[in-house]
């Protein structure tokens, strides 16, 4: 492997949320972008990019599209549905057939390396076939998209609502930050420093019940604690409630270590000093208020 940076990337889910702005910070920086998508899907290239239709489930036309295009890195930003992060193994075999050299599986939110169950789960079996098939892989952990918070706190509903004590610190990042973080740190790095690496970026942190009063006291000063939020107060209430939860377990920390379940203490729990000149911004200056 040369100390030569990356050049040439392969983006799946490049038209997802957070796909979106991975792309467009990666193309900033000049890079070669092949997007590839599923036959049936409305994805287009966008300005500065290539994109093949392929079928997921075919791991001979994938790695061969990954042949075509000279594919060093691989992102993946497919989304949360148990069918799309299964799509990754496919994916996974691919690369390592077609000689990638990273693959970025799509996290970039709370960690997950270590989870046993769930969707958490399935993300953490990912790196683990990831190194079955020695296949170097960088995944980044951001916390909740600080875009997120009002959703995430119900303020819709007329009220703050916080299922649990809402007391523990958690980690938010808004997207334009993720999408700029990775495409500088995969541009920019040489190799070496990439591989098989956890990175954990955090753009603010706060309990639910801090960025309640925080962020939205004085238009929904009310914060209700509830041991269900009602479905009618938000779409998803029930994924709502087990983040909610998972953030009073501490494991919403982006320094959060599902193996050991403890937070990593010191310079290999943060990373954001790697997006050098950088300055990261809090959730009022995200969210505008
Ligand atoms: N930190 C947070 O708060 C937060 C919030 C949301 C998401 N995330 C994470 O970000 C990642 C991406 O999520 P997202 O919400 O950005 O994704 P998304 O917008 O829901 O979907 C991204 C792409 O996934 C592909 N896809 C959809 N269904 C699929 C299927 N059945 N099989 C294969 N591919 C499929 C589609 O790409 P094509 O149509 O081009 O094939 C789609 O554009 C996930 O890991 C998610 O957990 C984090």
């Amino acid at each position: 492997m040369s100390n030569a940076t990356y050049t040439s990337f392969a983006i799946f889910g490049a038209g997802g949320q957070i796909g979106k702005f991975i792309t467009e910070a990666l193309v900033a920086k000049g890079a070669n972008i092949l997007i590839l998508t599923r036959p049936s899907s409305k994805t287009s290239a966008a300005p500065g990019t290539q994109l093949e239709r392929v079928d997921y489930t075919d791991v001979g036309a994938v790695a061969a599209a990954f042949k075509k295009h000279r594919v060093e890195v691989v992102v993946s930003a497919v989304g949360l549905e148990p069918q799309a992060l299964d799509s990754q193994e496919t994916i996974a075999r691919a690369a390592a057939q077609a000689g990638v050299q990273l693959f970025v599986p799509s996290e970039y939110g709370n960690p997950t390396y270590g989870a046993k169950e769930g969707l958490w789960g399935k993300k953490s079996r990912v790196v683990e076939l990831l190194k079955e098939l020695k296949m170097p892989f960088l995944c980044l952990y951001a916390g909740v998209f600080t875009e997120y918070l009002p959703g995430l706190l119900c303020v819709d509903s007329g009220k703050c609502l916080i299922a649990g004590e809402g007391k523990t610190p958690f980690s938010t990042t808004s997207m334009s930050e993720i999408g700029g973080y990775l495409a500088f740190v995969l541009t920019t790095l040489p190799p070496s420093q990439l591989s098989d690496r956890f990175l954990r970026i955090e753009g603010d942190r706060g309990s639910l019940h801090d960025f309640a009063v925080r962020l939205f006291a004085d238009k929904v000063p009310v914060v209700e604690h509830v041991a269900v939020l009602p479905a009618a107060s938000a779409p998803h209430a029930e994924f709502l409630a087990f983040l909610h939860r998972e953030f009073d377990s501490g494991s919403g920390d982006s320094r959060w270590d599902c193996v050991s379940g403890k937070r990593i203490e010191g310079a290999e729990g943060n990373h954001n000093a790697l997006w050098e000149g950088h300055k990261w911004r809090d959730a009022r200056e995200v969210l505008g208020l």
